[in-house]
């Protein structure tokens, strides 16, 4: 298992927002967690990056434990975080924003990473001198992905990707996720709100509900549950 939460209880300051969570995301899969709004899905990947305060429980990565490291060293690790808003500065252009994604590295790296990340989006090379300010919704999603993918992480945390976009876009946006696994062998995570498009895609799914998990298992069995709408909305449990 790549990343492994384990009995979780993290929230912020004195507000407890998760409640004995555990979570598995095996490598090179694709993990999803749907919820309603305020269900605890961004905590959830704040926990996993040292954001959130953890009062229990532990994560692993590669089986060592990383609750209680700090931020910058967490992502060192090879775990990148696409944060729900705004990923991407509308003023600079793609070619300045993937520049800027990657100040850690040196020239050569930046070229050979560059080349790589514009060959898998191949939208973002053609639009490489526009500002990021002018592409569409789908556009920035890839560019932020790009960005995230300049450091080559192992695993990508992405939450809420889709939001905002409409059906066709989301899932071509989501379909490029499916790519870069097949062609990266990139494990990722995603936490989405409007689930069914991501549990169509995704290989295991979590359903969190109110800070805690009210089903793991395979993605297409969640979304084809029979009582999908009131597990949802945490009228029924399992
Ligand atoms: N930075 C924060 N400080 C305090 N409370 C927060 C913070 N972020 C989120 N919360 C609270 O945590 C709960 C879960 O929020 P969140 O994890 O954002 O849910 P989701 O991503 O599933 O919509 C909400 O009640 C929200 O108000
Ligand atoms: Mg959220």
């Amino acid at each position: 298992m790549l990343l492994e939460v384990r009995n979780l209880i993290s929230g912020y300051g004195k507000l407890k927002v998760l409640f004995n969570v555990n979570l598995d995301v095996e490598e090179k899969e694709i993990t999803v967690v749907v919820g309603p709004n305020g269900a605890g899905k961004t905590t959830l990947l704040n926990s996993i990056m040292g954001i959130a305060t953890i009062y229990d429980g532990a994560v692993y990565y590669n089986g060592s434990k990383i609750s209680g490291m700090p931020t910058h060293k967490i992502s060192r690790l090879g775990i990148a975080y696409l944060p729900q808003m705004g990923n991407v500065f509308t003023e600079l252009t793609v070619n300045e924003n993937l520049r800027l994604a990657s100040y850690l590295l040196d020239k050569a790296e930046v070229k050979d990473r560059m080349d790589e990340v514009l060959s898998l989006f191949p939208v973002l090379d053609k639009f490489i001198n526009r500002k990021a300010g002018t592409l569409s919704g789908g556009e920035r999603r890839m560019l932020a992905i790009a960005m995230a993918l300049m450091r080559r992480p192992k695993i990508i945390l992405l939450d809420e990707i889709t939001t905002d976009l409409a059906p066709i876009i989301a899932k071509k946006v989501l379909n490029q996720i499916i790519d870069l696994r097949d062609k990266l062998g990139l494990t990722i995570l995603i936490v989405e709100q409007l689930a069914k498009i991501a549990l169509e895609l995704g290989d295991q799914a979590y359903l969190l509900v109110s800070g805690t998990m009210r089903y793991s298992g395979k993605a297409l069995e969640l979304l084809r549950h029979p009582d999908f709408s009131e597990l949802y909305l945490g009228i029924k449990k399992i």
